[in-house]
């Protein structure tokens, strides 16, 4: 029987960290749907619209992997696309409280959701998509650590930025 992971985050934008994951995952799973959450409380730089063309190039010949946007409860979501389950990320145990919350809640709002972790390789465990921001945003290499649209899209909305005069 085919199996679908659903893996929601705000992906803000996407990592190698998460592609990383995503490579592993679909050695697993037939399908996983990268699941874009809007996250306005966290004041994206990127639109839904810009992190899902990232993406999208990003997972470009991976056939098993979808990009879609969603919003409201995950639960549902996951519902509706028929998931078989959640995928997260696990890099450290600092992760694990937050995770854990998460997925103790998502079980309370449906039982029958499972949360499958599975951990990046090491060497992207220090990467967040806040962090990728922050270095790009002071003219820090972030090659390597981000696909290569990422990349350019970071510089590009920085250029923007630098451009406006104080
Ligand atoms: N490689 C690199 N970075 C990774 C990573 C990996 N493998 N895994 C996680 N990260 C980063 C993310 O980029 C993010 O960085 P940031 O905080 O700098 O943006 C951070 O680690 C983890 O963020 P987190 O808070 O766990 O999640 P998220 O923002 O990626 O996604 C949702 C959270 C969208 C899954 C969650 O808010 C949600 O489900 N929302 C829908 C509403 C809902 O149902 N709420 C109830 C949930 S209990």
């Amino acid at each position: 029987m085919k199996k679908r992971a659903i893996y929601p985050g705000t992906f803000d934008p996407i990592t190698n960290g998460h592609l990383d994951l995503i490579k592993r995952a679909v050695r697993i799973f037939n399908e996983v749907i990268i699941a874009v959450a809007p996250s306005h409380k966290k004041k994206p730089l990127f639109t839904i619209q810009e992190r899902l063309n990232m993406i999208n190039l990003a997972v470009t010949g991976i056939k098993e992997a979808k990009v879609e946007a969603f919003s409201g409860l995950l639960v549902e979501y996951v519902r509706q696309r028929k998931g078989d389950a959640i995928l997260r990320g696990l890099r450290a145990i600092s992760d694990f409280e937050n995770e854990l919350q998460m997925a103790h809640m998502n079980r309370t709002l449906d039982a029958d959701i499972e949360t499958v972790f599975m951990m990046p390789s090491e060497e992207y465990g220090f990467i967040t998509s806040s962090v990728i921001k922050e270095v790009a945003l002071l003219g820090g290499a972030v090659r390597g650590l981000v696909p290569e649209a990422v990349e350019a899209a970071l510089q590009e909305k920085f250029r923007l930025v630098k451009d406006i005069p104080e």
